[in-house]
């Protein structure tokens, strides 16, 4: 009678837990269907977010970047990249030849957590040392320090409201910065001042954001592209739009008839995304609650969060975990590049899994098949955020006439039309790193685009793309001539 009593008992604690696993699937539904509906609401938001001010969630904000680097730029330059964990510095010497770039030195530092939620003054201090330590060891290499004044494209991936290419203010902050008195102010006015007050001739020649860098970079090794995607601590993406598609912006003339827009798609919100309790409770313990909902679907500072709350649930459904571990309920303690590894983990035992489950967690002596139940957790939540940013990136394509559908009024059908190649610049730790996330973000592209379109659009990883994006364009809006720079 006992023996049986526990078996029944285990039987319905599984049948529980996978009630839970079953809801979580449904909740994560990315049907071909659903992502085209997903592919829609994007290119419909994009347009709206064109045509007025505040018409979308979509921002579609000016960068007033209208000319990509092309290759001419010569000199050195330096950039600054801030806007996710690590903050870095960067210096980087341009030969005046396409594809020529020198050489580039690149400092990363982890951001101090209590900087994201201080001072703007300490912020800005902060960044301002890092730069002149770093110049000050310039003296001491190979390359002689310049003799004119410094000039620093500045990557402040926030969302920005330029007012010109080295100029603009905070919208809001996004990604667990929150400098409240830092909103609305000028960022590189800012910076400026920090840099000023330590004595460092430098001047900021462009306020970039992370994906524009990486649309310049992209731009500089690869005419054909068209877009850059940054899938990291945060997502978002820009692009280059013609002048009159921007319709709230009347009368904007730029020497190219096109200007990259800075999308600022972790914004984006469409009754069609697959959501479900789990996002409902991460976006409303959130600092930016009702904000960047699509964010938090895809990008690095949520997935793991997202399986730590469907652990909690299943912890709380039933004794499979063992006793209830405090670290559960801990938000932000499964971070996702532990998550990738238990994801990834290929060994028979999963090993991995166990570990990670033990000294993050603190949850023991899990049994296999618990494991595996936690490998496939992570498998639902990085395949729908895979397939929602693929979705993303055929809703950019459509947008521009490069879906393969050819426009509503051509006329002409899908075998007439003779598909461009179009190169797509990527960037970010979960496309770079995490193999699986990567595989189901090209598997849907296809499913989305079907072979014969999907063969010619290129995803293309630009490393250091928005550090080195930005001293290019600072290049390019430098306020020396190109001819005259040595
Ligand atoms: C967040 C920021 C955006 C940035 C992205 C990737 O979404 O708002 O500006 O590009 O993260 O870093």
């Amino acid at each position: 009678g006992v023996v049986v009593g526990k078996r029944v008992k285990s039987r319905r604690k599984w049948k529980r837990v996978m009630g839970v696993l079953r809801e979580l699937e449904e909740g994560c539904e990315t049907t071909v269907s659903r992502l085209r509906q997903v592919v829609d609401a994007m290119a419909v938001e994009m347009h709206a977010g064109l045509a007025s001010e505040g018409g979308s969630k979509l921002k579609m904000l000016l960068t007033f970047v209208d000319n990509l680097p092309t290759g001419s730029e010569k000199g050195i330059y330096y950039a600054l990249d801030l806007g996710g964990t690590n903050f870095r510095v960067l210096r980087v010497q341009l030969g005046g030849q396409r594809s020529s770039i020198l050489s580039s030195d690149v400092e990363r530092q982890p951001i101090p957590p209590e900087l994201m939620t201080g001072t703007s003054e300490d912020l800005f201090d902060f960044i301002a040392s890092a730069l002149q330590q770093f110049v000050e060891k310039e003296g001491n290499g190979s390359e002689p320090p310049p003799i004119r004044r410094r000039e620093l494209g500045f990557t402040f991936s926030f969302p920005v409201k330029q007012t010109s290419v080295s100029s603009g203010i905070l919208i809001k902050w996004t990604k667990g910065f929150a400098i409240e008195s830092m909103v609305g102010q000028e960022v590189a006015e800012s910076l400026q001042r920090a840099l000023d007050k330590r004595g460092l001739d430098m001047r900021v020649a462009a306020l970039v954001n992370d994906t524009v860098g990486t649309l310049a970079l992209g731009h500089y090794h690869d005419e054909d592209t068209v877009a850059a995607v940054i899938i990291g601590t945060g997502t978002n993406a820009c692009y280059l739009e013609r002048t009159d598609a921007i319709i709230k912006c009347q009368g904007l003339l730029t020497t190219s008839g096109g200007m990259v827009v800075n999308m600022e798609w972790g914004n984006f919100w469409s009754s069609h995304l697959p959501r479900t309790s789990y996002d409902i409770d991460l976006d409303a313990e959130s600092p930016n609650p009702n904000d960047q909902g699509f964010e938090k679907m895809i990008s690095g500072m949520y997935l793991g969060d997202i399986v730590r709350r469907v652990i909690l649930r299943m912890s709380e459904e039933s004794d499979i975990f063992g006793p209830a571990s405090s670290r559960l309920s801990m938000p932000f303690i499964l971070r996702t590049p532990l998550m990738a590894a238990m994801h990834e983990d290929d060994s028979p035992e999963l090993t991995e899994v166990a570990r990670i489950l033990n000294d993050v967690l603190e949850i023991p002596d899990v049994p296999l098949k618990v494991r595996k139940l936690i490998v496939k957790i992570c498998d639902v939540v990085t395949r729908r955020a895979a397939r929602l940013a693929a979705a993303g990136i055929v809703g950019i394509l459509k947008k521009i006439g490069r879906d393969g559908s050819g426009g509503i009024s051509s006329g002409r059908s899908r075998s007439d039309i003779r598909m461009r190649r179009t190169v797509v610049a990527i960037e970010g730790g979960l496309y770079s790193s995490y193999t699986l996330f990567r595989e189901y973000l090209h598997e849907a592209l296809t499913d989305i685009l079907g072979d014969d379109i999907a063969q010619h659009v290129i995803l293309k990883v630009t490393e250091d793309g928005s550090g080195i994006g930005a001293a290019l364009l600072a290049a390019s809006h430098s306020s020396y001539s190109v001819d005259t720079v040595q």
